[in-house]
């Protein structure tokens, strides 16, 4: 059974009149302790669809979805109270910048202790020990009664990820949780991730520009591309034999992918602006592959010959 279920996710911004279809006909499901790694260039959407998820987008953005399903409640019907009870409990969240995800003039100690408190676990400093523990902050005791400037930013982030932590998710999502971090530091938070949720079998959507982080990271992969799904699939299958022709390029240009960890290269051309997407594939005007029906036809996931990845390109068959 799935844990979360997403079908037809489409977000709408307003801005200056003008209605921006930022992220459309997403679908995909995550399976308990399954993590998916979502990847694209600045833009794509991938905070968009990680946001929406707990309903953590703006006033300006409009949210429609077939289905929005965690652990069998519709969150795009939720009542405010059933929200913020999910909203760091079973589905925590983990920002870019761990700094201004901190209270500045509270103690890290007392701020996860506010969180046990609000998920009705009461305040226990042996728990807030254990907790950082469980994230390896070197000298629990010391953190506990740190202030967040005191705190460097692999530490800060880890603070996160306790507090985080702290509402025992069941779903953890990580909006490029490792960004603003030193490069030596990404891959020690990662490896944090990974570990964490294998020994808590939490599942984990991690949203990263930067896709050789993925690699032996994630269950899977999913490509986004101006706001739709371009592919996805098992991790190590979606970098090693890519079937889009938007991943192929993305991949051809990261030279020795599993040994190295670099951002998405920029391709030649620029995705669509997104108030004006064209008719036919997204993609085609940086298509080498490109061919009549993608100036008219709007290419639709389908299952490759390894029915584990789906792709939307008409390379693998027209939508009639
Ligand atoms: N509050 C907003 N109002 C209007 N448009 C927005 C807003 N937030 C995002 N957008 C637009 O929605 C699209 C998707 O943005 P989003 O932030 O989800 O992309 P992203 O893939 O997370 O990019 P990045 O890698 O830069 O974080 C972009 O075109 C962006 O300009
Ligand atoms: S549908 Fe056409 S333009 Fe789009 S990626 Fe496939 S071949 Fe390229
Ligand atoms: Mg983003």
């Amino acid at each position: 059974m799935s844990l979360l279920t997403i079908e037809n996710l489409r977000v709408e911004y307003r801005r200056g009149g003008k209605r921006i279809p930022a992220v459309r006909n997403v679908s995909f499901s995550l399976a308990p302790g399954e993590s998916l790694g979502i990847a694209g260039e600045s833009g794509s959407g991938k905070s968009t669809v990680a946001l929406s998820l707990l309903r953590l987008l703006p006033e300006s953005a409009t949210v429609t979805a077939d289905t929005l399903c965690f652990e069998g409640q519709e969150i795009l019907s939720l009542a405010p109270g059933p929200l913020r009870a999910l909203r760091g409990g079973p589905v925590g969240i983990v920002f870019q910048d761990p700094f201004s995800a901190l209270n500045p003039v509270l103690t890290v100690g007392e701020q996860v202790e506010e969180v046990l408190e609000l998920h009705g676990e009461g305040r226990s400093r042996a728990r807030v020990l254990s907790l950082f523990g469980q994230v390896r902050l070197p000298d629990p005791a010391g953190v506990y009664g740190a202030y967040p400037h005191q705190l460097s930013g692999g530490q800060r982030q880890r603070a996160c990820l306790a507090i985080a932590m702290a509402g025992r998710p069941k779903l953890l999502i990580a909006d490029e949780p490792t960004t603003a971090l030193d490069v030596t530091v990404q891959r020690d938070i990662l490896n944090l991730l990974d570990d964490v949720r294998r020994e808590l079998k939490m599942a984990l959507l991690l949203v990263t520009h930067n896709v050789g982080l993925l690699s032996e990271r994630t269950d899977r992969l999913a490509i986004l591309y101006a706001g739709e799904m371009v592919e996805i699939g098992p991790t190590a299958t979606v970098l090693g034999t890519p079937s889009h022709p938007y991943t192929q390029g993305l991949l051809k240009s990261l030279p020795r992918l599993s040994h190295t960890e670099r951002r998405l290269p920029a391709l030649p051309g620029q995705p669509p602006d997104p108030r004006d997407i064209p008719v036919g594939c997204p993609f085609r005007p940086r298509c080498p592959s490109a061919f009549a029906p993608c100036a008219t036809e709007d290419p639709v996931l389908r299952p490759m010959k390894n029915p584990s990845v789906h792709a939307a390109c008409h390379l693998y068959g027209v939508t009639p």
